[in-house]
Order: structure tokens, then C-alpha cells, then sequence
């Protein structure tokens, strides 16, 4: 996996791109031949099942289907959806990273629940660092949860693939359970990872699945959630990080506050990161035949503990006396202005910088992208919006 910053590009923004090794991967567990546009074809039809269920959330809030135990649905997942969803953990590790709050033993203990065909363990992997000649980056010790048997046998074949191709010494127990209903699992994780999986369960669950969390992290551990950037996913996510923190959690990011989410306050809003990616050539010709355009990586992520650490104190500490926000909206470029919605402790508000306040200072506005944190001194609050003044200073944090 590598990011680079992009140079022909009018924002900050990091592109994604999948390991060179994805691609032998799909081939070795999934049998498609990413390279082949007859076999790439032949999946369109269960995509399309597959994609009218997924998007549906609204038809199935009375119950799920284990649309998984289709063995050609769940071949048609990996094939895509697996590829989709598998690096949208790598802002939540980068600024886990960042504040030094990623492990650095020599096993990274993961419960990955509502798992799914192999999503976490290629993921991790890809964005995980991958160490060197003698010594094969950090091992992944995973417990895989899905109340599908299949899914935990693919979950184990594509560890299997990635070791192999990595060199990573990757071990797997897959469990065959109702992840909502406390399942009988020992042990404490580093990271427990529940990925596009709350929305499958019903939502009278959720805050109990949350409380079982709590009992299977370690210490120092954190709970990463992500969730469709659908506005209903997304707000039920939102919803749930309110009462999250009235239950004891502290929010570690996306979020620079612990008070209550803004973006709940109209029905119309809700909060996702939207991160670029070099879309590979078999993943164009899967959306052109689908017309569902993954062009870039949209989803809404939690990052949740409950020893208290947070993006904002470790930020804090390296940039006192500055005002730090996160970006929740896209850049708006306008003849004589450019502005964004950002949101930090006093909540969510307008920003913006007219062109004739442009200086070296606050050059970096006009790169501004959304998820980006900001770091702003000698702003100008107003009635409605925020001002950035001729002297006043705005840096995109570098996480
Ligand atoms: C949309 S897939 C997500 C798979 C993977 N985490 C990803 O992000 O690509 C949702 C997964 O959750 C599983 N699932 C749904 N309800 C579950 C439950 N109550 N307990 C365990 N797994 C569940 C489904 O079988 C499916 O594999």
C-alpha cells in the first residue's frame, strides 16, 4: 500500500492505492482473474443483488438475510466489496499511529467482528508497516466473528493468501456467532473492529454490542467502527458516539470533541470522510457495468476507548495555543473565497478565506480536503462563520 500526496491535485488529500499482492489474492481464494474482463463480466449479476441489498438499509431494519451464505454473493463480495472497504481503516491507524497509540509489540491482538469474507485481516495488512528483510512487521493475531460458517472459512483462506504473499505471520480463529448476542469469547484485544457491520444488526443492539466491547479490549486497546456513508448509517453512528460517551467511552477521532455531535442537530447532516484512491482498472470495469462509481472511499469511522486518550490532547500537545478543527465538508471554491464546514470543541461552523487575505500563512486553505485537520491561530469569529484574516495563520496537520 503506499499514499503519496498528490501534486496535480487542488487539495491535500492522500491517495490510496491496494498492495501490488491484492490482485493474486482474488485470484488464489476468490478464483477471478482481476485481469480478465469475461470473468470480471460474469460477476456483475450477483454485484448487482448484492449492491440492491447492501444500499437498501431502510427494507431491512426489521431483520437481515444471510445473504452471505450464497456462495457466488459472497465470491462477488470479495471480488469488490472487499476491495472497496479494505483500506478504510487507514486514516483511523494513521492518527492511532500518530499518537503513538498503536501497539507496537510484536502481535497486534484484533477481534474483527461482523468479519465478512477477509476485509480486516487485507486491510490490516496492507496498512500495517511491512518491516523488512529479517523481520516481517508486526503479526496479526485475529479472532474473525460472523454469524456466517462460510464467511470465517474464506475469512481464513484470504489470512492464509496474505501471509503467504507478505510474509506476515498471520493467525486466524474464525467463530461462528451472533456478534449482538455475546458471544463466548475469551480474551482481550488491541483493536476490536466491528466494519460495516452495525447497520446489520438490529439497532436495539447496538449499545449492548458496544458494552461487550468494553469488556474484550485491553487496557490500551480501541474499538473501530465504520459504518456506510449513507446520511441513515452515518447518523445512526453519529447517534450512537452520543451515547457512547454518556456510557464512559471517550471518542480518541474522527471527532476533536467529546460533547454532543452537531451534525445530529438537522436531520439533513451527517459526517464521512471521503478519501481518494487509484481505482484500479478491474474495479472501473465492475462499476461501469453496475454504474455505481467508487471514484473515491466514503465512509463514517468512530474510533472509540476507554482509557481516555484523544486525538485532540496528542495534537494538542505538539500545537498549543492554536485552534484545532476537523474539515466535515468538501472545499467550496468560489471566484473571491474559498470555505468549508469545520468542526472542533466549540462545534460545528463555516469557515472561510477571501483571496485578497491569501498569504504564506494561510496558503494551505486552498488545499483544504475534507477530513483534514486544521490548525488554525488568529481567527476571526463572527456572527455566522469564522474569517481567516490576511494575518492570520491556517496549517493542514501532516497526520
Ligand atoms: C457488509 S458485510 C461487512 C464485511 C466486512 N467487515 C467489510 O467491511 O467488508 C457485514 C457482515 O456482517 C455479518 N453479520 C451480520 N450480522 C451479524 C451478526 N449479528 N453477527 C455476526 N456477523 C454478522 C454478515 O454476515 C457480513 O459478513
Amino acid at each position: 500500500m503506499t499514499t503519496a500526496r498528490k501534486s496535480d491535485r487542488q487539495d491535500s488529500a492522500q491517495v490510496l492505492s491496494l498492495p501490488p499482492w491484492w490482485p493474486a489474492v482474488l485470484r488464489s481464494v476468490g478464483g477471478v482473474d482481476v485481469a480478465d474482463d469475461a470473468q470480471l463480466r460474469r460477476q456483475l449479476p450477483f454485484l448487482a443483488e448484492l449492491t440492491s441489498y447492501l444500499n437498501d438499509t431502510g427494507a431491512r431494519q426489521a431483520g437481515t438475510r444471510r445473504y452471505m451464505k450464497d456462495r457466488r454473493l459472497r465470491g462477488a463480495y470479495l471480488l469488490y466489496y472487499t476491495t472497496a472497504n479494505m483500506l478504510k481503516t487507514s486514516r483511523a491507524l494513521r492518527e492511532l499511529r500518530y499518537a503513538g497509540q498503536l501497539p507496537s509489540s510484536r502481535s497486534l491482538r484484533v477481534l474483527d467482528l461482523g468479519a465478512g469474507p477477509g476485509t480486516g485481516v487485507a486491510g490490516l495488512a496492507a496498512l500495517l508497516p511491512a518491516g523488512g528483510e529479517s523481520d516481517r512487521g508486526q503479526s496479526l493475531q485475529i479472532t474473525a466473528v460472523d454469524n456466517v460458517k462460510a464467511n470465517g472459512a474464506m475469512y481464513a483462506e484470504v489470512a492464509r493468501a496474505v501471509a503467504q504473499e507478505t510474509g506476515r505471520e498471520i493467525r486466524v480463529e474464525s467463530v461462528t456467532a451472533d456478534a449482538s448476542a455475546r458471544p463466548r469469547i475469551d480474551g482481550e484485544y488491541d483493536l476490536v473492529l466491528a466494519m460495516n457491520m452495525l447497520n446489520e444488526i438490529p439497532a436495539s443492539r447496538r449499545s449492548a454490542l458496544l458494552k461487550w466491547c468494553w469488556e474484550h479490549l485491553s487496557e490500551n486497546g480501541h474499538l473501530l467502527l465504520i459504518e456506510p456513508a449513507l446520511r441513515e448509517t452515518s447518523r445512526a453512528l453519529l447517534a450512537l458516539r452520543d451515547g457512547a460517551v454518556e456510557d464512559g467511552w471517550t471518542v480518541f477521532s474522527p471527532c476533536l470533541r467529546q460533547s454532543g455531535c452537531p451534525a445530529l442537530e438537522k436531520e439533513s447532516d451527517w459526517c464521512h470522510d471521503d478519501v481518494p484512491w487509484q481505482r484500479p482498472a478491474f474495479m472501473e470495469i465492475l462499476d461501469e457495468g453496475m454504474g455505481n462509481i467508487k471514484k473515491s472511499l466514503k465512509y463514517s469511522f468512530l474510533l472509540l476507548n476507554r482509557h481516555g486518550a484523544t486525538l485532540h490532547d496528542a495534537l494538542r500537545s505538539a500545537h498549543p495555543d492554536v485552534s484545532l478543527q476537523r474539515v466535515v465538508s468538501e472545499r467550496f471554491d468560489e471566484k473571491g473565497r474559498v470555505w468549508w464546514h469545520m468542526c472542533g470543541e466549540g462545534g460545528r461552523v463555516v469557515c472561510q478565506r477571501n483571496h485578497r487575505d491569501r498569504a504564506d500563512g494561510n496558503a494551505d486553505a486552498d488545499h483544504v480536503a475534507r477530513y483534514d485537520i486544521l490548525a488554525l491561530r488568529g481567527e476571526e469569529e463572527r456572527a455566522h462563520d469564522v474569517r481567516i484574516p490576511l494575518e492570520g495563520t491556517l496549517r493542514i496537520s501532516p497526520i
